[in-house]
């Protein structure tokens, strides 16, 4: 499923509606280069999910910021990631397999150590306002959901230019 945003309010709708769809455990893989609306994705699904910013407590915060809100979630940046032990030392086993919703920026940098079912979404720069969304369903679970999601004509209004699969 292919979605165009043609702004920063439109990419946090977009979000915000898929929000509605994630379930406890939920695993989000965002990939796409810097400045392709990434984070700002990220906070219309933690808006989504009624969160509000954690206070930045230990040194993960680096790797990993933990908001709460209707679900816990656990948002990991690995712009910034040297390598896996990094991630190992925080644990990141009992996030990305927890009752939360994980969503990973540069989730590309860790093929190998994202579970086998995960939503992946991948992000293009059209133009300077423009963005293409790409959902990618890995596993039965999120492409019943993302059916559920793209069936669901509130979530992605008419004035989206939205495509076929
Ligand atoms: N349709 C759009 N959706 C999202 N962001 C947009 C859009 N149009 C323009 N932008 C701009 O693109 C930038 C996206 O920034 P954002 O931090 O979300 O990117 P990112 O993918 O997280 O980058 P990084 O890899 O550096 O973390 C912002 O400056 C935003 O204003
Ligand atoms: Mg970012």
């Amino acid at each position: 499923m292919r979605i165009t945003s043609a702004s920063v309010k439109q990419t946090k709708e977009i979000a915000r509606g898929l929000a509605k769809y994630l379930t406890a455990g939920d695993v989000v893989a965002l990939i796409g280069t810097v400045g392709s609306g990434k984070t700002i994705f990220v906070k219309g699904l933690a808006s989504g999910l009624s969160c509000r910013r954690q206070k930045v407590t230990s040194p993960t915060f680096i790797l990993m910021r933990q908001y709460r809100g209707r679900h816990e979630v656990y948002h990991f940046d690995l712009y910034r990631l040297k390598d896996i032990h990094q991630l190992e030392q925080i644990g990141y086993e009992e996030y990305f397999y927890g009752d939360g919703i994980t969503v990973i920026e540069w989730a590309d940098r860790i093929k190998k150590a994202l579970p086998r079912q995960y939503l992946r979404i991948e992000f293009k720069i059209k133009d300077d306002r423009t963005r293409l969304l790409k959902f990618i369903p890995k596993g039965r679970h999120y492409a019943d959901n993302l059916r559920k999601f793209q069936g669901k004509k509130d979530t992605v209004p008419q004035k989206y230019p939205s495509h076929s699969k």
